[in-house]
């Protein structure tokens, strides 16, 4: 923990681009129903084709310099749509696992999954197991695939981890502090977002990564994900490195004033 930037992890606060970065892009990928409304099509195509936004997307985030990319492809209150939704975002997912974790890997990509996986049903817990073990040992970039995600719910599960580690006498309340609470959530061991996207124009955060956002700079983009590519992320970077993040400090214009 540095002295300057209290409550913000080396990695993120160091910068691994050393001041450029960012190191970490979280996306909420939104969009996709609308983008195949205007054009008379089903919103499943929709999806279909944001797959393939995301898989430009990832090989841009490793061209562009990005250490982390993490997305939300499931959220906990995505179990609200329609069954024949759901289902179509469940198969896509078992399809870009099955066909495309070789190309991760030979990308070099290490595939992170947060998320409940109690709920999920047996098959798509074992594809998720394997893209993180068949991906592990990969150096290049992290893909962190948030898939049944609620921040809230992983939030609590962090603090009754705490609560039954300390009730057990494994842990001392009073050694509690924010490094013990990151270190029970799904991201632990992840640099915190330096830049968080959200395509489509909407501007909600909507139960994505609360307490990893906390110094995060926010970007809402009017494309519909699916007509993202290399170009927008690179437009996205552009804008990221032009803000001057102050983390409770003063800038550097007042700092020597
Ligand atoms: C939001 O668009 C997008 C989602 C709820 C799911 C995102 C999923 C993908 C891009 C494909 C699946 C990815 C993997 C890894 C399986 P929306 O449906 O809310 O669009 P709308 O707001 O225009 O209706």
């Amino acid at each position: 923990m540095s002295a300057a930037t209290p409550g913000i992890r080396e990695e993120t606060a160091a910068g691994l681009g050393g001041g450029t970065g960012p190191v970490h892009v979280a996306i909420i990928m939104d969009g996709n129903g609308r983008w195949a409304a205007r054009r008379g099509l089903p919103r499943a195509e929709g999806h279909r084709r944001g797959v393939e936004a995301l898989r430009r997307t990832v090989r841009a985030a490793a061209e562009q310099g990005v250490r982390f990319l993490t997305i939300y492809s499931f959220s906990s209150e995505n179990w609200r749509r329609p069954q024949s939704e759901i289902t179509e975002l469940f198969s896509l997912l078992r399809r870009f696992v099955r066909n495309d974790l070789a190309s991760l890997s030979e990308q070099g990509v290490r595939v992170r999954i947060i998320g409940e996986r109690e709920g999920l049903s047996q098959d798509i817990r074992d594809l998720l197991d394997e893209a993180e073990s068949r991906t592990a040992a990969n150096l290049g970039l992290t893909l962190v695939v948030a898939f049944n995600y609620g921040a809230r719910a992983e939030i609590a599960a962090a603090a009754r981890a705490l609560a039954q580690e300390a009730a057990a006498g494994r842990l001392d309340p009073a050694s509690i502090d924010e490094d013990a609470l990151a270190d029970r959530l799904g991201t632990a061991g992840i640099p915190d977002p330096d830049l968080i996207i959200r395509t489509s124009g909407e501007e909600r955060l909507s139960n994505f990564l609360l307490w990893q956002a906390a110094y995060a700079e926010f970007l809402f983009m009017p494309i519909l994900w699916p007509d993202f590519d290399g170009a927008a992320l690179a437009e996205a970077i552009a804008t990221f490195r032009n803000r001057e993040r102050r983390y409770g400090g003063l800038g550097a214009a007042s700092a020597g004033a």
